[in-house]
Order: C-alpha cells, then structure tokens, then sequence
C-alpha cells in the first residue's frame, strides 16, 4: 500500500477571551460593592473628621473609639479598607483602558457623567494614594504619616496647614470622591437592577445627588476644621486628656487591686 507522508492541517487558534470578559459578571458585582462599600467607609470618616468642628476633645473621642481596635485596627484596615479599595481601582484601572469592553455598557454612555466617572476615578486614585502617604504611618518611610492618633486635631490640623495648596489638594480630592460616589451609587442602580426604567434613572438621580452633596459638605467641613485648628491650644488639650486618660487607667488598676494605690495621708 502506498503511504503518504503525514500532513498537518493547521487549524485556526480561537483567541482566548481575557479574565475579564470571563468573570465579567462576578467581577462588576464585586467591583460594584467595593465601591459601595468604600463609599460608606469615606462617609463615616469624613463625619469623623468634620467632628474637629465642634472641639478638639470630641474629635479625640472619636479618634479614641477608631483605636480601641488595637493590634486589630491593621488587620480591620486591610480587610475592609485596602483590599477592597485595591481590587475596585484595579478593576477601574481595566475598566479606563477599556480591557473590560462590556463593563460600560449603560444608557448614558458618552455623556458627560460617564466622562466625569472616570476623570474623578483618576483624581481619586492619585489623591488616595497621596493622602494615605501624607497622613498613614505607612507614609512616614517617604516623609508623611503626619497623623498621630493621640493627637488627632493637632496633628491633622499642622498637617494640613503645612502649605498653602495641601488644603485645595484635598479639596479637589473630596469634591471628586462627591461626584464619584453620588454617580456611581446611580450606576449601581443600573447594575443591580434597581432602576431600570428611564423613568425610574430619573427619580434616582436625586439620590444621587443628595449623596454627592453629603460627601462634599462633610469633606469641605473637616478641610475647613483642620485649617482652623489652633495646633498649640489643641496640643495642650490632647496633654491634659492623655494625663487624664493614665490617671484612670491607674485608677481601675488600683480599684481592682492590682496595683496599690498611691498612699494618702
Ligand atoms: C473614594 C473612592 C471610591 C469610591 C467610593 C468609588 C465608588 C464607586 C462606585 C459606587 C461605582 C459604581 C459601580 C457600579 O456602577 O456598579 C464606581 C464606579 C467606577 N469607579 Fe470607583 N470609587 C472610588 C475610587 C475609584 C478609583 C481610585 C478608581 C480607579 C482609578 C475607580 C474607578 C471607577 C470606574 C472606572 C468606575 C465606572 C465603572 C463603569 O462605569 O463601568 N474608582 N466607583
């Protein structure tokens, strides 16, 4: 029998669809909740910060609450904070370079708030990273990590008064996170099917702008507060609640008797 030599038919490659045209679905809801999520921490901790308006020792109050975690407070920071805000600039950054093509698949595409999405989502993310530089111990290897939980105003206020643009820095940085989350808490709607209609877009967008509009009140009052912080006073305050502070620890240490207290005549 006469044998043929083997021929090879070359067949054509499918391309393989990138991670994120496979995990499309799981990875716009998870993106979609860190940025809830995140939203809900920058509320909570501009309330806390705008508190340097109403005095200096209830700004500590609260500070105090925040560090009562511990040896926790790292790990609750990663966990809740960090990685989720990593993950969703991560995805954003994706989304931005258009590597996830069906992620922007909304009514108002090109309009000016699907360009104003992603121009805030840029600002954000250089802000985040240098306001984490400036005020997180992580920072203090590059020069920043100004803040100092045991001095919360005096230390957030020198940090702040330190130039003349690091106010308007972060001004442009709250402002951004404003229309970022009160937007996007719209488009979430969108991909959780809250409102469909056009209709229904258009009811939203009052939420959307009531949140954007907290955000920005609250961020442009803890700027304010912080410039305004007399740092000298408030150093001498923060001195006499921390005195106050070991004098009540020694205090229940003594009254559960383990140490003696201090002889009285
Ligand atoms: C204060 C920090 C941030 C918050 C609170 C936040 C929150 C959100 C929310 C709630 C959405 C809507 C998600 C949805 O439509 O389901 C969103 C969308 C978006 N975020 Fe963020 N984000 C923040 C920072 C960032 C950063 C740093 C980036 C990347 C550089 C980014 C990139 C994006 C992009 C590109 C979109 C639009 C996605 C789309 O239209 O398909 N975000 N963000």
């Amino acid at each position: 029998m006469e044998s043929h030599p083997a021929v090879t038919v070359a067949t054509p490659e499918l391309a393989r669809p990138s991670v994120f045209v496979r995990h499309q679905f799981l990875i716009k809801r998870v993106f979609s909740l860190s940025g809830l999520f995140f939203g809900g921490y920058v509320v909570v901790h501009l309330l806390t910060n705008a508190s340097v308006l109403a005095s200096v020792q209830m700004f500590q109050l609260n500070v105090d609450r925040i560090h009562s975690l511990g040896p926790l407070l790292p790990l609750v920071e990663w966990i809740f904070l960090f990685i989720p805000i990593i993950f969703h600039a991560l995805v954003g950054w994706a989304i931005i370079f258009g590597a996830s093509p069906n992620l922007s698949d909304y009514r108002y595409v090109g309009n000016v708030r699907y360009t104003l999405q992603r121009v805030t989502a840029i600002i954000l993310f250089f802000f985040i990273v240098g306001h984490v530089l400036h005020m997180h111990h992580l920072g203090t290897a590059f020069g920043g990590g100004h803040f100092k939980p045991e001095e919360a105003s005096s230390s957030m206020g020198a940090a702040l008064q330190l130039a003349f643009w690091i106010p308007l820095f972060y001004a442009l940085g709250v402002l951004s996170a404003a229309f970022h989350l009160g937007n996007g808490i719209w488009t979430a709607g969108i991909t959780w099917g809250l409102w469909i209609t056009p209709a229904a877009q258009k009811r939203a967008n009052s939420i959307a702008i009531a949140v954007g509009l907290l955000v920005a009140v609250l961020g442009i009052a803890a700027i304010v507060g912080a410039r305004n912080v007399d740092v000298d006073r408030a150093r001498t305050i923060e001195k006499t609640m921390q005195a106050r502070k070991q004098w009540l620890l020694g205090e229940g240490a003594a009254a559960s008797g383990m140490v003696d207290r201090p002889a009285t005549k």
